[in-house]
């Protein structure tokens, strides 16, 4: 592996079994299948997708909370597949997570206090006084302050509640955090606070993100690169803006063309193209052949023969799509775009 590359996951397969009604072990559920990603220190990787797509089930298995089937997640030196969900303190300390509802992720009963120190209690020997005092230090790196600490969570708002998650997320200087939708659950004004801080934080430590969200728009506005997952496959991966200014793969378009436009005449332009467009199906996962191939308008006979490997993309990255093989470079422009 590269020197320069914190976590590399190849060929992850992600599997959950279906329990049928007896009980039984039931059928097997891919959730993830064959997905390669690689983040960089200090560099935030965006991975976007439908509901359903894989996401979570990357990040779950990053943090160790779902096993992986196969398939290797190199986090530096470290095998974590090989631990199966059971990190050692020196990895764990090193990956931390920020998820989507901070309603549910901070325990009620506990003080902002106990919020953010308990990561220091756990792993390092700081006594009482020293957390106390890196607990102020925390709350001020995401804008609250010390008269919140003997707080509990219900005294605050959801977009103060993401703060304090991601103070603790903090608290131990971690090299990766995840962060899966983030601001999900937030309003709008609240969601570009939360940005921005992450976006402050990330400059001033040095910390890289695997960040998970549904909105390209904002994914772009802060990733370096992004990923695109559909039906457990990492379909398009390249540098943020290419992916964003230049989609290559048709479902990545289709992605970008369902982020509202600011530009009303080319809004208008949009919808005219989209009723023009043919209808194209409901997903439907096929057997054999591109995953995307029953609701692609591009599809072409052998897209249902095999599944298109990663082939290189103009502007840096990958897409999985035969419209790239031997170097075809075809940007149709995005619905709504002009020529
Ligand atoms: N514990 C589980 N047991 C069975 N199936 C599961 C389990 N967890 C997730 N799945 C299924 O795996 C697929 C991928 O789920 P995952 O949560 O990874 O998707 P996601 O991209 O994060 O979606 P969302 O955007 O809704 O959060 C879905 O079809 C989901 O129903
Ligand atoms: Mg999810």
């Amino acid at each position: 592996m590269s020197e320069n590359i914190l976590l590399e996951i190849n060929d992850l397969w992600v599997t959950y079994w279906r329990r049928s009604l007896l009980g039984l072990k039931g059928k097997p559920f891919h959730a993830v299948k064959g997905a390669n990603l690689s983040i960089r220190p200090g560099e935030t990787l965006g991975l976007v997708g439908e509901s359903g797509s894989g996401k979570s089930s990357i990040a779950n298995t990053v943090l160790g909370l779902v096993p992986a089937t196969s398939g290797s997640i190199r986090f530096g030196d470290v095998e974590l597949t090989s631990m199966r969900t059971h990190y050692p303190p020196a990895v764990r300390n090193q990956i931390q997570a920020v998820f989507q509802d901070p309603y549910s992720s901070l325990n009620p009963s506990m003080t902002v206090e106990d919020i953010v120190t308990e990561p220091l209690r756990v792993h390092t020997g700081m006594n009482r006084s020293e957390r106390r005092t890196r607990a102020v230090e925390l709350l001020e790196l995401v804008s609250l302050s010390e008269e919140h600490l003997g707080r509990h969570p219900h005294q605050f708002s959801g977009g103060q509640r993401q703060r304090i998650a991601i103070a603790s997320a903090l608290a131990l200087e971690p090299k990766l955090i995840v962060l899966d939708e983030p601001v999900s659950a937030l309003d709008v004004s609240t969601q570009n606070q939360i940005i921005n801080l992450l976006y402050e934080r990330r400059d001033a430590l040095g910390i890289a993100y695997l960040l998970i969200a549904h909105d390209l728009a904002l994914v772009h506005h802060i990733s370096d690169r992004i990923a695109v997952m559909y039906l457990g496959h990492i379909v398009e991966e390249g540098p943020s803006d290419r992916v964003y200014k230049a989609p290559a793969h048709p479902y990545t378009k289709a992605l970008l063309d369902a982020v509202p436009l600011l530009d009303p005449e080319a809004q208008r332009r949009r919808r005219a193209a989209r009723k023009s467009a043919p209808a194209i199906d409901a997903p439907r996962v096929s057997t054999t052949g591109c995953p995307y191939q029953n609701r692609c308008p591009s599809v072409m006979p052998r897209c249902q023969d095999a599944m298109p490997p990663a082939y290189p993309v103009n502007g840096g990255g990958t897409a999985s799509c035969f419209l790239f093989d031997g170097g075809a470079v075809r940007h149709a422009p995005a619905i709504g775009e002009t020529a």
